[in-house]
């Protein structure tokens, strides 16, 4: 698809947006000692503590920001951590983080509690599955969605390990290895296997997963809209530097109304981001 490739090459030049978005008030990284102000940061701490340790939060570009620099000169004692909310590393789990430095565990993950939701298809078979949770938010959303006069369609949601396997091939095979790693996931590295995530088409088939489609009225609704049923666009428009992908405003992933309802509120893009987690542009 050379489209796809000239829009790459773009978003490449312009990748240092992404990381001047780090000081901006609404996404600066959660610290240590944020941390313990908020339920989701604390989570990151408990969870996951490689990417946020003192260390290297010293020389992250995040230091340079005012909440950063307002340290005292002597500390407080930290305060005690709080258990997670939810995990950050079981798929089961509302908040797993799955990335290119995060592959699912194990590989071959599959949801015990997968559904149909009662949605407009443009799939079939275990594409057209989705866990019970996100079943849940989604009939909700697309119900919500179609009340407002949009069409919202699901076009791809639980994927297997060996689904995986043929989507990734067919990219690599299609595109070359590098441009399919700016698109789709390695088998045992995609959301799609946890049964959170699922990919959207407004029935027309209209710019269906370009970067046209974030355009069509599905794309803009659930920007606007997605956050009160618990689902955020997984992968934003130039934070590819985080995510490790292009913009997809196709790929929505639930994390709860909480989670969601946040990261809106307080302009946080990602996921990495909310739950203070290393970026993952590439694989390890
Ligand atoms: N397109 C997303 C990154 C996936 O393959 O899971
Ligand atoms: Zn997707």
């Amino acid at each position: 698809m050379p489209g796809r490739r000239a829009f790459s090459r773009l978003l490449l030049a312009g990748s240092g947006l992404a990381a001047l978005s780090a000081c901006s008030p609404g996404v600066a990284r959660p610290t240590p000692s944020a941390a313990a102000a908020t339920p989701s940061a604390t989570a990151s701490v408990t969870a996951d503590p490689s990417p946020a340790s003192p260390a290297s939060q010293s020389a992250d570009p995040a230091s340079a920001c005012p909440a950063a620099t307002e340290t005292p000169t002597t500390a407080p004692p930290a305060p005690a951590a709080a258990p997670p909310r939810h995990s950050l590393t079981d798929p089961a789990s509302p908040w797993v983080v799955v990335n290119k430095h995060r592959p699912l565990a194990p590989a071959g993950y599959v949801p015990a509690d997968l559904v149909a939701p009662r949605v407009r298809l443009a799939t079939s078979g275990e594409a057209a599955l989705l866990n019970s949770t996100t079943t849940a938010a989604a009939e909700k959303m697309f119900a919500a969605a179609a009340a407002a006069g949009v069409v919202i369609t699901l076009a791809s949601g639980y994927r297997s390990f060996n689904t995986q396997i043929a989507t990734y091939n067919r990219w690599v095979n299609a595109e070359g290895q590098a441009a399919a790693d700016t698109a789709s996931a390695r088998p045992g590295y995609s959301e799609h296997q946890t049964g959170w995530s699922f990919d959207i088409g407004d029935g027309s088939g209209r710019d269906s997963f370009t970067p046209a489609f974030a355009n069509q009225p599905a794309a803009v609704w659930v920007k606007a809209n997605a956050h009160l049923f618990g689902f955020v666009v997984r992968y934003p428009y130039m934070f590819h530097d985080i995510t490790g992908y292009y913009y997809e405003p196709w790929h929505l992933r639930y994390v709860g109304v909480d989670a969601a309802g946040e990261m809106n509120a307080r302009g946080i893009a990602t996921l990495e981001e909310y739950f203070g987690l290393e970026a993952a542009p590439g694989y390890l």
